[in-house]
């Protein structure tokens, strides 16, 4: 795709962007794309890889992804990467972004359960195919996803500084660890989504009946949700196999390994079984449900466990924090020297805006709202401690302070901060949440996504009855690129040379559509298309249109 023969579509919305090029920005701005290894990758039982715990989550409990499909083909970044490459580059594009998958360079998890080469090889050739596309690479050690043994992450890390460190000059030792924590652990949407404790009373269900246990774990609300979602999966599943067989390459006997999962224990012929065969009587089911009661009382087990489950969440926090301080420590002592890159971490965050601006209290909460999503985790890497607003708000035997040492190895703990931001949400002081015990009960906030019928957040949905050809006019998307990076350009050049923000990059995600985590292939936020239904045939969406034209650079006449 030459950039000269493009055409950029003219319906955006004019506005004070509406001019910008990358030639507003300094010479040494970088701007790429990005993806992770999970999503993208695929190739999951192909050249030694071992299994990771999205692995076993999505091929476990299929239900718990909106249309029951996992990564193990993806969008085939596994074999088609050097394609994807070629086509950054002719876009103009000076960098990519990317995760390794840890399984694929420790099958086993630990190192001393050995390394595997062909892995190894595989991201030897990716990182050198980028150099010699004259992309430069910045690589996430884990996209927000590992597998659960942190204790082993500073060996990988280590691993990963020895074989690719020679050529990759900007690390992330983390991506997004608030997502892995609260999705995770809090709200148990993502791996390992261990059953939270029971709010309502059990359902009388028959034990062998595996999906009906599954529905009962859910909320009321998304009952009817899970219920729609079952019964096009079966056709779903006829169509486009590959993303949606679970056990292909795969042994049972290695998922029945991993005991991460317990009693929502759902396998794809279940959900098969009953979406051809509809054994069960969803009606019986499902007022049995409606009709239980609400309220009940509490035992003093269920409070117990409520209680171990508060403290969870900021637990898994800690531990990630300290695997990252570790990495970089080791970075820093045995590579840096010679191997002259940076190190940081990429966090995730929301703006909170306060719902009534002119509250105190409102403007209170947007801020703890802040400090529990982002200072959670950027504090600690800056001054080894946490933000205030947390220390005050969660009950210090949930919180647990770090030691001097775990203090001062985090201090300090990153070169560089990357920052994952996508959308804003209303904030309003909430003294009596609706939550249980734990991370969103302490925040006492109450977030909200409209404001006198105005939406604040959104993102896009995959259209299957779109043609790939109309599919690919995002002029949202080109919208939404162009406001964000004028709004960069802004805060990097407004103000006083201390309120000036030092921005030295951008990585728009995601290169191309891809596996969106609990929500399958059912969002698309590539600025390629992937037709999921033509052998993963990429097409240039207008918006990979408008950055080929966006990253023209002015040729300067002598
Ligand atoms: C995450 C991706 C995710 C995307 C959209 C990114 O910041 O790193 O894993 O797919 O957000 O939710």
């Amino acid at each position: 795709m030459a950039s000269g023969s493009i055409i950029v579509p003219s319906t955006t919305i004019e506005n004070e962007f509406s001019n910008i090029t990358r030639n507003h920005f300094p010479d040494d701005f970088v701007f790429g794309t990005g993806t992770s290894a999970y999503q993208n990758e695929g190739g999951a039982t192909k050249g030694g890889r071992g299994l990771s715990v999205w692995d076993v989550f999505t091929l476990r409990t299929p239900g718990k992804i909106t249309d029951g499909s996992n990564g193990n083909v993806a969008v085939d970044m596994y074999s088609k990467y050097k394609e994807d490459i070629k086509m950054m580059k002719s876009m103009g594009f000076d960098a990519y972004r990317f995760s390794i998958s840890w399984p694929r360079i420790l099958p086993g998890g630990k190192l001393c359960l050995g390394v595997n080469q062909e892995g190894i090889d595989f991201y030897n050739d990716l990182i050198n195919t980028l150099l010699a596309n004259a992309l430069c690479d910045s690589l996430s050690l884990g996209s927000s996803f590992l597998l659960e043994q942190e204790d082993d992450f500073r060996d990988y890390a280590e691993l990963c500084f020895w074989e690719f460190g020679d050529r990759v000059k900007h690390w992330f030792t983390l991506n997004e660890p608030w997502t892995y924590t609260v999705q995770g652990y809090v709200a148990r949407i993502f791996p390992p989504g261990k059953k939270a404790p029971a709010s309502a009373p059990a359902l009388a269900l028959a034990p062998t009946n595996k999906v009906a246990n599954l529905i009962s774990t859910l909320s009321l609300a998304s009952v009817n949700k899970v219920a729609d979602n079952l019964i096009p999966f079966n056709k779903v599943v006829n169509k486009i196999g590959h993303n949606f067989i679970p056990y292909r390459g795969f042994n049972m006997s290695d998922l029945d390994q991993i005991t991460t999962y317990d009693d929502e224990f759902t396998t794809y012929s279940d959900v098969h079984d009953r979406t051809r065969n509809a054994p069960l009587n969803e009606t019986v089911l499902l007022t049995q449900m409606l009709s239980a009661p609400k309220e009940r009382s509490v035992s003093s087990e269920e409070k117990l466990c409520w209680s171990k489950q508060a403290k969870e969440g900021y637990t898994v926090a800690r531990n990630l924090l300290l695997a990252h301080a570790a990495a970089v420590q080791s970075y820093r002592n045995k590579f840096k020297e010679h191997q002259k890159g940076k190190i940081g971490i990429t966090l995730v965050c929301h703006w909170f805006e306060p719902f009534d601006d002119t509250n105190v209290e409102d403007k209170k909460a947007s801020k703890r709202a802040l400090d529990f999503m982002l200072g959670w985790f950027l504090e600690p890497v800056l001054s080894g401690r946490y933000p205030k607003n947390m220390t005050d708000f969660v009950p210090r035997e949930n919180l647990k302070p770090f030691s001097r040492e775990e203090s001062e190895l985090l201090k300090g703990s990153i070169d560089f901060l990357g920052l994952n931001y996508y959308t804003a949400w209303y904030a309003t002081n909430d003294p009596y949440p609706d939550a249980e015990e734990g991370y969103y009960r302490d925040q006492k906030v109450k977030f909200l996504t409209e404001k006198d019928g105005k939406p604040i957040g959104v993102d896009e949905q995959n259209n299957p009855k779109l043609t790939a050809y109309d599919a690919c006019r995002d002029k949202r998307r080109v919208n939404y690129f162009r406001d964000h990076l004028g709004n960069i350009l802004k805060a990097m050049n407004d103000g006083t040379s201390r309120e000036k923000v030092k921005v030295k990059g951008y990585f728009a995600w995601s290169w191309c559509d891809n596996f969106e985590w609990k929500d399958g292939y059912t969002v698309r936020f590539g600025i390629i298309y992937v037709d999921y239904m033509n052998h993963l045939k990429r097409y240039p969406k207008d918006s990979a249109m408008w950055f080929s034209k966006f990253l023209v650079k002015k040729t300067i006449v002598a």
